[in-house]
């Protein structure tokens, strides 16, 4: 039987960088959800359409063909035949995948593809409702966070490293809305499962956060 572990948590916890170090250490496949999210945002801004658009948002969903596959173990996320990994990491695209994903077609839309990936294999899969929602009886459920500041100035350092033009306010500012527009939505709001363990990692470096998080995935195993 496959093992699933989920990981939620807010914008800036450290997830993707986290869930990738489990799948490294144990072997299993790392699934971002968030890609995916941000890949119809890319879409429907190409189409010159707004993410706030629902019902605009909705009518590009039967153009949309979106899958998934590994380069080097790096997940890459086709569009249409595109590989757009690339393209999706921009505060244009965070804002308006935040915006879309608040859409219940949209997360109707990936359900059963995020689903799909865990039934085949193990998996790390990160999200902001993938304990609640998505796979309900993972085998593990972590739920990652660290105070705003923090979070700000870890996305900052990623993206001034990526080259991108930004400044640490702006960054603040946007993750603090974003995190408002996910955790407040109707649909799967990104709330902590009851089920899930807490894992705080303000103060701390990478590998102390790897450290933390396999010493409770080996508890729950
Ligand atoms: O994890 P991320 O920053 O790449 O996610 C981008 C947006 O997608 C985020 O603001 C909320 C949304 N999202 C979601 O609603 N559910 C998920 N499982 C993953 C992401």
């Amino acid at each position: 039987m496959p093992i699933n572990i989920a990981i939620d948590g807010p914008s800036g916890a450290g997830k993707s960088s986290l869930a990738k170090k489990i799948a490294k250490e144990l072997g299993y496949i790392y699934v971002d959800t968030g890609a995916m999210y941000r890949s119809i945002a890319l879409f429907v801004i190409r189409q010159g359409v707004s993410c706030k658009d629902a019902k605009s948002v909705v009518s590009c969903l039967s153009d949309i063909e979106l899958s998934i596959s590994y380069i080097d173990g790096n997940q890459r996320v086709i569009l249409n035949g595109e590989d757009v990994s690339d393209y999706i990491r921009t505060n244009e695209i965070s804002m308006g995948a935040s915006d879309v994903s608040a859409i219940p077609e949209v997360r109707e839309f990936l359900l059963e593809t995020q689903r799909q990936l865990a039934r085949e294999k193990s998996v790390v899969m990160d999200g902001r409702d993938i304990a609640t929602v998505i796979l309900p009886n993972a085998d593990v459920k972590i739920f990652l966070t660290a105070n705003d500041r923090c979070r700000a100035e870890r996305r900052y350092a990623e993206l001034v490293q990526k080259g991108m033009d930004v400044t640490l306010e702006g960054i603040y500012q946007d993750m603090v809305n974003r995190d408002k527009n996910d955790s407040t939505r109707k649909v799967a709001p990104a709330v902590c499962a009851e089920d899930a363990v807490v894992l705080d990692n303000t103060g701390f470096d990478e590998e102390q956060t790897l450290a933390a998080a396999l010493d409770i995935i080996r508890k729950a195993l």
